[in-house]
């Protein structure tokens, strides 16, 4: 083998490469060979020991690879919204170094608000650039748990409650990684929906709500995306670990979706050599133990297969799907170089950005604001000067930069605008925050208009990996403060930054205007100052509901919610709008809201009238903007099915578009909706099931603001 130092963007690394002229005559190191045969060859030169030493780690993110063979180790990072920083090798310590600062990519809550599956896109592509530039293998996301609660310590990660919106993001997302020699991972599969008691909550649902709500994104990973990777999540699901799961992994994952790819645990998800090796687990990272060989999957592993406890055939189908992925990714063809820290990865950070910050209310125009006519703007709260890349959990990130709010507006208004800075709140219990609201209430007083930055960052208990939130609540006396500044200015503006809902209810009708970030990357001060000041015209939908009161949402109103030892998923398929829909419940702003500084006109919906179980179901309607500002929507389109043998959601996503346009400017819009579209999961039958009859068409800017409506009729 040969080690060549070679060096990319300014990074000095390692790397071993294949003498590939000496070994041309071995088909599996011929990149040009097909797939298959390549696999099959190295399968066959493999002693038993190596296959075994396959299927674990060697590091904490690497497995060994075939060194005798120059197979090279694969390398693995986190993910999911950035490479992290490099880790010693055998611990979780930061080896320090300097030329590990990536591009910080908005979170994924945030690309999931943006619906704009191009930009999953570049969102993909930065980040497989950026993982391959640095060396890494697979990168550990996307992450896709569905929002089960608001509460979920690690929604920031995901994306949002809805299956068909996760299935059409999750797709270009891997499409983009994958586009660059590197391997997604779309985790935590299955049914990893909160982060309390996450090692060892054993979760229950039937299976229509399982093959409705929180499978669909899986599926069209693996059969739509193409996903190398799926890591197996920390929980059990009836009754069995999810990483020794047979159902999900096995027969689910590997057998009706096809998946031909490689299962990784979770670190330290495995309990149990026998049920990880027979029940489809392929390879095990993260475990605690002594040493690499004591891991469940190293030597005794290799004692089970001697002894006749696991079969060969069982372990030669796990070393063919991880040598798929060494192939496909470390030995392809082709390989792409990878660009890691470039401005042009930054860029596409704030271009997410831009389109992720959803505005959820804007009384009297209020926004955007007028550069002309302001002269003192008072920024409130410390997320407005925070920096929150490093933070959450596995997914923090040691970026090459953070534009903070004030920082974005310091360099939009120049010198033009008096800027002036209050704390307003502090997480530390070590700083009285009556002090610091009376402060940021004196300057409130004295400017044009008042910013306010706030919600909740990675301390603790928030937007957290390990543990959920207990309550939807402002933290650090946010509400005293901004009751007290809208009291004394009538510009208040509040800015959210958080994964998710929180309690408005004590200042809502106060203010006149609050926008939705989430954690929108390295240039999330200067997507901000874009949208404040106009340059930018929102565009991003909420990808989850903001309930008024935790208990209106489903999980909570149900009290199913965290659960002891199991947790019920009682409320079924009704999770988030469809809850609220079909219940009548109003929350505070509904799933698919989010304001523009246009108007949009909805008009001429046409339905094809009549169809049949083999038929598609075209929907076409024209979309104008009618307001001053150019802007881009996003057409929703929900089903009701009148009458069904099984309760049906009031309203379910079934399409979406966004669409850019000029004042004035028209477009129209088809969808193709077809009999999977409007099925549902028989959970007697087991299988899904397109019933005849009435199907309403609702067409909107929101799932609440239906602005079109049109039926349709299913018949035998
Ligand atoms: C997380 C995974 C992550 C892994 C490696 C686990 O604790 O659940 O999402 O990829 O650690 O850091």
């Amino acid at each position: 083998m040969i080690i060549k130092k070679l060096i990319f963007s300014g990074i000095l690394f390692s790397i071993p490469l294949m003498n590939f002229a000496q070994n041309k005559s071995q088909i599996y190191l011929n990149p040009k060979q097909p797939l298959e045969k390549r696999v099959e060859n190295a399968l066959s030169l493999m002693t038993l020991e190596e296959k075994v030493a396959l299927c674990h780690a060697n590091s904490k993110f690497t497995i060994p690879g075939v060194p005798r063979l120059h197979i090279p180790e694969l390398t693995m990072s986190d993910g999911p919204h950035g490479v992290r920083e490099d880790l010693k090798r055998d611990s979780w310590e930061p080896k320090g170094e300097t030329y590990d600062s990536c591009t910080y990519l908005p979170v994924g809550i945030a690309l999931a608000a943006t619906w704009n599956p191009d930009l999953a896109r570049l969102y993909g592509r930065t980040l497989g650039s950026e993982a391959r530039a640095r060396g890494k293998d697979v990168i550990l996301g996307p992450a896709i748990n569905i929002q089960r609660t608001p509460l979920c310590g690690r929604n920031f990660e995901y994306m949002g409650e809805d299956p068909y919106l996760t299935s059409i993001m999750v797709v270009p997302y891997i499409q983009g990684v994958q586009s660059q020699g590197v391997s997604a991972c779309v985790k935590h599969y299955f049914a990893n929906n909160q982060e309390y008691k996450r090692g060892s909550i054993d979760v229950e649902m039937d299976n229509r709500t399982m093959y409705e709500i929180y499978l669909p994104g899986f599926k069209a990973a693996v059969e739509k995306g193409h996903v190398l990777c799926v890591m197996s999540s920390y929980n059990k699901f009836r009754g069995q670990h999810c990483s020794e799961n047979d159902l999900m992994l096995n027969k689910i994952l590997k057998g009706e979706f096809g998946f031909k790819g490689a299962v990784m645990s979770d670190w330290d998800a495995v309990h149990n050599t026998l049920e990880a090796a027979n029940n489809g687990e392929d390879f095990e990272m993260g475990t605690n133990a002594k040493s690499y060989d004591d891991y469940y999957l190293a030597t005794p592993f290799l004692n089970a297969i001697k002894a006749g406890q696991v079969s060969e055939k069982v372990l030669n189908d796990k070393v063919r799907r991880i040598l798929r992925v060494i192939f496909s990714t470390q030995l392809s063809y082709n390989r792409p170089k990878g660009e890691f820290s470039t401005p042009q990865n930054q860029a596409a950070s704030l271009k997410i950005a831009k389109e992720a910050v959803v505005l959820l209310k804007n009384e009297q125009n209020i926004l955007p604001l007028n550069r002309e006519k302001i002269k003192t703007v008072t920024v409130i709260g410390e997320n407005a000067a925070r920096k929150l890349a490093y933070g959450g959990g596995s997914s923090g990130l040691k970026t090459k930069f953070e534009i903070t709010p004030f920082e974005g507006l310091r360099e939009k208004v120049g010198k033009n605008i008096v800027l002036n800075y209050a704390k307003g709140y502090s997480s530390k219990a070590s700083e009285d925050n009556r002090k610091l609201i009376q402060e940021a209430v004196e300057y409130a007083k004295r400017s044009d208009v008042a910013l306010i930055f706030c919600g909740l960052n990675h301390n603790g208990k928030m937007d957290s990996e390990g543990s959920d939130r207990t309550d939807l609540k402002m933290p650090y006396s946010q509400n005293d403060l901004i009751n007290a500044v809208a009291e004394v200015n009538p510009h208040t503006i509040v800015v959210l930054i958080s994964g998710g809902a929180l309690d408005m209810e004590s200042w809502i009708n106060k203010v006149p205007a609050v926008l939705q970030g989430w954690y929108d990357g390295m240039q999330e001060g200067r997507a901000f100052a874009d949208i404040l000041f106009g340059d930018v015209n929102p565009s991003g939908k909420l990808p989850c509901t903001f309930p008024k009161r935790l208990e209106d949402s489903p999980a909570h109103a149900m009290g199913n919610y965290p659960g002891k030892d199991t947790v019920k998923y009682e409320e079924g398929v009704m999770v988030g709008y469809r809850y609220f829909d079909t219940r009548n419940i109003q929350p505070r702003f509904c799933f698919g809201h989010g304001l523009s500084y246009t108007n949009f006109t909805y008009s001429d919906l046409k339905v094809t009238p009549v169809v049949n179980h083999s038929g598609k179901v075209t929907v076409s309607m024209k979309l104008k903007n009618t307001g001053k500002y150019a802007g881009a929507e996003v057409v929703q389109l929900y089903l009701n099915q009148e009458k069904s043998s099984v309760v049906r959601p009031d309203k379910e996503l079934k399409g979406f578009e966004k669409i850019f346009l000029n004042p004035g400017e028209e477009k129209s819009i088809t969808f193709s909706l077809n009999s999977k579209d409007l099925s549902f999961y028989d959970n007697n039958q087991n299988k899904w099931i397109a019933e005849p009859g009435k199907f309403k068409v609702l067409i909107g800017s929101s799932s609440r603001d239906i602005r079109l409506n049109g039926e349709f009729d299913l018949k035998n």
